[in-house]
């Protein structure tokens, strides 16, 4: 079987690579902007591009972590957000549909508006800002083909020295002996990248379409986070500063009391921070 990963320089599309190739199935990934070994290039942006793409690889199921996902930038780029988060999203489902094989689509705990979270699939959406109001457009538009699955991850970790995995962030920060703040008062549930990646390719299997929230077990704000990856990396000394999230110049709202639970309990992961291997990523910074 082949797979089709759209936007698989970031952090969760190498992944799903990763475990693709690791299950023995073929899988033909994408990049945008990052080249990396084997990726061919694409832009969601291009309806014959997508079209072309999709024809040549011929995919089984066509994946897609590939987005917009910066939340301050979408603020800033509402356009660009837009062509991206819900074009592009639409044109590859579209390839899909035509072709008659399954989607799945990455989505975002940003769809809710932490007024009183954590939250289920059933839960209503209010997003708060552009990234989340696009991507929850998105949701609408290709939840109408029958074989989309929407994924909806929470605050992405892995144990990969990928520029976008928070874990990464602040231990660069912690080695340099840079000051850290982290708000006390926004709570979500952090997502481990590997067992995203594989939670999700046994819903693939299983034939699973709808919504489905896969996110971490702990529900814990950024500060207790951050606490939390400063002890296990071996820096329980280093000073963290609290703070709010008003104290933040940042041009997107966040959702405060958020955070995500699945209906589904076969699919709930169970891997928290203190399963991180540390190895990895103590050698990369
Ligand atoms: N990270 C989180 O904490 C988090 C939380 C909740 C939901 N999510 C969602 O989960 C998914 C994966 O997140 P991530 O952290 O892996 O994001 P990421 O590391 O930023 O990866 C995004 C991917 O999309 C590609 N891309 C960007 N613009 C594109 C375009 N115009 N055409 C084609 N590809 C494009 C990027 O390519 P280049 O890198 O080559 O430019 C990259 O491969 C996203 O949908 C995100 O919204 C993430």
């Amino acid at each position: 079987m082949k797979h089709l990963v759209v936007g698989a320089s970031g952090q969760v599309g190498h992944l799903i690579m990763a475990h693709v190739q690791d299950h023995g199935d073929e899988v033909v990934g994408t990049y945008w902007s990052r080249p990396g070994e084997g990726l061919i290039a694409l832009d969601v942006r291009d309806a014959a591009a997508v079209n072309q793409l999709v024809q040549e690889v011929d995919p089984a199921v066509i994946w897609v972590p590939g987005a917009m996902a910066d939340v301050d930038q979408c603020e800033r780029q509402p356009d660009l957000s837009y062509a991206v988060n819900v074009q592009g999203a639409v044109y590859l489902m579209e390839a899909a549909q035509a072709r008659g094989v399954p989607l799945i689509f990455f989505s975002t705990d940003y769809v809710f508006d932490g007024r009183n979270g954590p939250y289920q699939e059933a839960d209503a959406p209010h997003p708060l800002q552009v990234y989340g109001t696009h991507k929850r457009k998105a949701e609408v538009a290709l939840l109408q083909y029958e074989r989309t699955l929407v994924i909806r991850p929470a605050w992405i970790y892995s144990d990969d020295p990928h520029p976008r995995n928070f874990v990464y962030r602040v231990l660069r920060d912690l080695r340099a002996g840079r000051p850290i703040k982290a708000a006390v008062d926004q709570y979500n549930t952090p997502t481990p990248a590997g067992a995203l990646a594989r939670q999700a390719l046994r819903a693939v299997e299983e034939g699973v379409t709808g919504v489905l929230h896969l996110a971490g077990p702990e529900r814990l704000s950024r500060f207790a986070l951050v606490e939390k990856i400063a002890r296990r990396f071996g820096y329980p000394d280093a000073p963290i500063e609290p703070i709010t999230i008003k104290d933040l110049p940042l041009p997107a709202a966040r959702p405060l009391n958020g955070g995500l639970i699945t209906q589904y309990p076969e699919f709930r992961i169970r891997e928290s921070l203190s399963d991180l291997e540390v190895g990895k990523l103590l050698t990369a910074i």
